[in-house]
């Protein structure tokens, strides 16, 4: 794991952005997208080097984490309206190729089981961007998820409701139940990048990155996979212990030192 502590939320969306383009220069043509509000400075930066420095996402595939159940597929706080609007509305990707959960299906089992199934068909997903919630989850594999789960229906945590309250009229809006991508399924990409911004992150980044592999704190299985890069600001790294570390190998990177 390489852990990138950067000064600031925009540098680390710069940081983040230059990595999503390096990767798109090496040949990745399936990328894994995050919603929320630690991915916006990222879809910033990407959104200004596809306008001015000729980044083209043309011929990539899009594969987001996580949908709302339930929500009308308009509503503006639905994931595939949320990407759009910060992201793929700005770029050159076929809205063709964006694949988002449908929080409307009938079935959401069966919903779940065809997201997974077209992922495994067009996969595995070159790099995959990542968000961490205060409790550890990423995707929406709340504490307790399966570390072998797959893209499946799961019941949010009140605290997770709670954070995501702000992007609705209240708790009582936001809704009780997702579709989100499982711990293995994202633990298949060949990248993860893991972004995390402010003092709120700090607990989650610490446990995730140096505490226990452990269920209890979900995003604990990245230490577990051969290539995750973890972006943070100062305040979201304040309780890592081997901080000095990181910004020591930074520093002193021999080329071609691997995670
Ligand atoms: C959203 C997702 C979540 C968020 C996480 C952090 O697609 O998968 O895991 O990344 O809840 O959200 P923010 O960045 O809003 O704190």
């Amino acid at each position: 794991m390489e852990v990138v502590i950067r000064p600031d939320a925009d540098d680390v969306g710069r940081t983040a952005a230059g990595i999503v383009q390096q990767s798109l220069a090496d040949g990745v043509t399936t990328l894994g997208l995050a919603t929320g509000s630690s991915v916006l400075a990222v879809y910033r930066d990407l959104i200004r080097r596809h306008r001015h420095e000729g980044l083209s996402f043309s011929g990539v595939d899009a594969f987001l984490l996580d949908e709302y159940i339930g929500l009308p597929t308009s509503s503006p706080q639905a994931f595939a309206q949320v990407i759009r609007r910060e992201l793929t509305a700005h770029i050159d990707l076929d809205s063709e190729r964006l694949h988002v959960p449908s929080g409307t299906a009938l079935d959401p089992a069966a919903e779940a089981r065809r997201f997974e199934q077209c992922l495994t068909e067009a996969g595995p997903v070159g790099l995959q961007l990542l968000g961490i919630g205060v409790n550890g989850h990423i995707g929406f594999n709340e504490p307790g998820s399966s570390l072998a789960s797959r893209t499946r229906l799961k019941t949010l945590t009140e605290g997770t409701r709670r954070d995501n309250a702000r992007f609705f009229g209240g708790i009582e809006d936001v809704p009780r139940h997702v579709i989100t991508q499982g711990l293995a399924t994202i633990g298949e990409a060949d990248h993860l990048v893991l972004i995390a911004t402010g003092p709120h992150k700090a607990r989650a980044v610490s446990a995730a990155v140096e505490g226990p592999v452990t269920a209890a704190c979900p995003a604990s299985i990245l230490q577990l996979h051969a290539h995750v890069t973890v972006v943070v600001d100062e305040l979201a790294a304040s309780q890592l212990r081997q901080r000095a570390y990181y910004r020591c190998i930074a520093r002193h990177k021999p080329v071609g030192q691997r995670y």
